[in-house]
């Protein structure tokens, strides 16, 4: 860490009371919509430190989620990549198979207090709809998933899985059909009736308080990765990795490790190129500006609107980012990275073959940083990946776009 003032860390940790990181979020939503937002960031705070809450929340984490998740030394790939040991903190382990399930039970079980008959969200590569489904079987309300019509043909079996799940999906049929379009229609369809329902926003994204809520709900990720891993080797991890979409399996690790002395990084996909259009690359090469309520870097056309994005990570694809991810790099807490689509489907297959993990497409983009990373580093430091998902969603797209470059 440099010489970053206390006080500015501190308001990375906690947004003031309008929901702002710095510059960054606050709520920006049409005037019907802003006494229920109020609405929710009031039961938010006063069910967060309920015991009755805290208590129900646990058991469903710990027998039902399956937290907490292991840490594992992936001593193989760390041998092949001859630098810095690589551990994992197995998200993928989660029941639905990925961490989005740690922030839908959160958000469920708050939708079931304030007396909401539906929860609906958006989703990109179905990870945060099937644990929202999931979720909502589970609690007993309606659920409604939007997604991009691009991303329904991509990750066709969480579509299947929600639908199973008693989801209705809802595709997304305007502009690039990908995720960005999917929270415009299920912001569309929250303005019909925020009454009975609870938009259930999958990331630490939207306006206040769900960048704050979801983050929270998340933290549990590096709570538990700090025990575990001062467990298995004694210190705290030299370094921190993780994937950066919206940005909430990062918030969920680099949560507990932000006043430590050691280095964070986000990684974004970079796709094809770093030509406007062909890559997710928010933080890297965006600027200020708004979107969906909230104010964060965001990737921008000529006239100032969200710009087109594309990676092979669904779960990526998204011109925004959350507001505390905004402010850290602007503190320089955390640094943001790249990699490109190439790299992160040779981290996918990489993982699989070292270790007998097979990682999520938006996952492997931070495997694909840890080992570039590795490389540069000397056997006695270690790096801790958080593995946000499991890859099983992505093996027929794999197999159908790249399989020929891998024998498959
Ligand atoms: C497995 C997995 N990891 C990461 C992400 C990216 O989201 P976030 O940046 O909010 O963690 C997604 C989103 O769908 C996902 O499914």
């Amino acid at each position: 860490m440099n010489d970053l003032n206390k006080a500015q860390l501190s308001e990375s940790v906690m947004p003031d009371k309008d929901g702002f990181f710095g510059e960054y979020g606050g709520r920006f939503v049409p005037p019907m919509l802003e006494p229920i937002m109020q609405e929710i960031a009031d039961a938010y705070e006063k069910i967060k430190d309920d015991p009755v809450f805290k208590e129900e929340l646990y058991y469903l984490q710990k027998h039902y989620t399956g937290r907490p998740s292991p840490v594992f030394h992936a001593q193989n790939l760390s041998k092949k990549m001859g630098g810095a040991q690589i551990y994992l903190k197995r998200e993928d382990l989660n029941h639905t198979g990925a961490h989005k399930i740690n922030h839908c039970l959160g958000e469920a079980l708050l939708a079931k207090r304030m007396g909401k008959k539906k929860i609906i969200a958006e989703t990109g590569a179905g990870q945060h709809g099937v644990a929202l489904a999931t979720a909502a079987a589970l609690v007993g309300l309606e659920c409604d998933i939007h997604m991009g019509e691009v991303d329904i043909y991509k990750e066709h079996p969480n579509v299947v899985r929600m639908k199973i799940l008693g989801a209705k999906v809802i595709p997304a049929t305007h502009g690039l059909k990908t995720l960005k379009e999917a929270v415009d229609s299920a912001f569309d369809a929250y303005v019909q009736d925020p009454v009975n329902q609870l938009y259930a926003i999958g990331s630490v994204v939207g306006p206040h308080p769900f960048p704050m809520m979801v983050r929270d709900f998340q933290s549990i990720i590096g709570r538990e990765a700090k025990e575990q891993f001062q467990e298995l080797t004694g210190k705290l991890p030299d370094n921190l990795v993780a994937c950066v979409g919206g940005g909430s399996n990062a918030m969920g690790l680099f949560t507990a490790f932000l006043q430590d002395d050691i280095s964070i990084y986000g990684v974004e996909p970079a796709g094809t190129s770093f030509k406007t259009g062909d890559h997710a690359a928010t933080l890297s090469l965006g600027k200020p500006g708004m979107i969906h309520g909230f104010k964060c870097y965001l990737l921008q056309d000529e006239k100032g609107e969200p710009a087109a994005v594309n990676t092979v990570a669904s779960g990526l694809d998204y011109p925004g980012v959350g507001p505390q991810h905004s402010y850290l790099k602007d503190i320089e807490r955390v640094k943001y990275e790249t990699i490109t689509d190439k790299e992160a489907i040779d981290a996918f297959i990489d993982l699989a073959r070292e270790e007998g993990i097979i990682p999520a497409l938006e996952s492997s983009h931070a495997v694909a940083y840890a080992m570039k990373l590795a490389k540069t580093l000397p056997a006695d430091q270690t790096i801790l990946v958080n593995l946000s998902g499991r890859g099983d969603k992505d093996i027929d797209y794999v197999v159908e776009k790249y399989g020929k470059d891998y024998g498959l």
